[in-house]
């Protein structure tokens, strides 16, 4: 087990209590509440540090999946994003969530013959004819969907950690070995990095058997089950590094179901400061979000004013599981 509940009557104490705390896991919060005046149940591993994941590159500021969004959540303070990927026609993978063009594009004017607009009915040249901007705000107008080639290249250059999420996988036979060929010439994506920093790269789906396809091929990398993984299977799935629901699908004592279980769980998505203070009083390992801004606020709160990655008050790791 890697995960250590705490109860504490007051934040102050969390940072010498999580410095010397034993593994045992008391119950905790077994109503739920994410109550942080009474008892409170406080993220407590002895590694990573919470995260407020950046959800679709930022997608409360920015246009869904493209630059622009990677862009806005490095301003806006985040250090890790999440991104989907599909496949076109010609077998370049580019990000987009919806597996058609339609909502984020102007792809009905562009190819208004083309119904029902599917990603992998285009190539990528007519896919980079596409505007990915307007639908979102006039200022974003001429903004395209970039491949993951180009995203990959944007996060490098802003030291982006990334949650990579495979979208619709079956439509897409063998992506996950066309990922897995991309991060092959960027090995920077495949190493560890240190077990007190937030993860560098996790795989995710809710396809798990493509997980579990993705994780074969990229054994390093950890990786993470989308949905909520029934109580009764989550030992199915030792394998795998995390676990991420709907966040209106959990409880505390899911929450501590997969932490004993070995595995972190990151619920998405979560836009409401409200929801992020309780399910962080749930004890979970961060939550991904449109809005960093207000989901960083919200950790470092939670912290008792520590910043959201605070290395410096991070205590040195006393298990380092890959
Ligand atoms: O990262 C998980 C989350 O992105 C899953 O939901 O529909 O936004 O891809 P969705
Ligand atoms: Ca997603």
């Amino acid at each position: 087990m890697h995960r250590i509940g705490i109860v504490v009557g007051a934040v102050s104490l969390f940072v010498a209590v999580s410095a010397s705390a034993s593994p045992a896991a008391p119950a905790l919060d077994p109503a739920g509440t994410g109550s942080r005046s009474v008892v409170e149940v406080q993220h407590a591993s002895p590694t990573r540090p919470l995260i407020a994941v950046s959800h679709r590159g930022a997608a409360g500021h920015a246009p869904e999946n493209t630059l622009a969004a990677l862009d806005a959540a490095d301003e806006l303070g985040a250090e890790t994003v999440e991104i989907d990927i599909q496949r076109t026609a010609d077998n370049h993978i580019v990000l987009l969530h919806d597996t058609t063009l339609a909502r984020t594009t102007n792809v009905e004017s562009v190819f208004p013959d083309r119904s029902p607009y599917l990603v992998g009915d285009f190539t990528l040249r007519e896919i980079k004819r596409l505007d990915a901007g307007s639908w979102f705000a006039p200022s974003f107008t001429g903004e395209r969907i970039p491949t993951f080639d180009e995203a990959l290249d944007r996060l490098e250059r802003l030291d982006l950690n990334l949650f990579l999420e495979v979208k619709e996988p079956a439509l897409y036979p063998g992506i996950e070995r066309a990922v897995a060929e991309e991060l092959a010439g960027r090995r920077t994506w495949l190493e560890h990095n240190p077990a007190w920093e937030p993860r560098k790269l996790i795989v995710q789906s809710f396809d798990w058997d493509s997980v579990r396809r993705s994780k074969s091929l990229l054994p390093s990398v950890p990786h993470a089950l989308l949905g909520r993984v029934p109580e009764a299977r989550i030992g199915e799935f030792t394998w795998a590094h995390m676990i991420n629901p709907n966040h209106t699908t959990i409880d505390a004592a899911y929450v501590r179901r997969v932490q004993d279980a070995g595995l972190e769980i990151m619920p998405y998505t979560i836009n409401d400061r409200q929801r992020m203070d309780h399910v962080l009083g749930l004890g979970v390992d961060g939550f991904i979000t449109d809005f960093p801004d207000t989901g960083q606020r919200a950790i470092a709160d939670f912290n008792g004013g520590r910043d959201a990655i605070d290395r410096a008050a991070t205590p040195a790791p006393a298990l380092v599981r890959y």
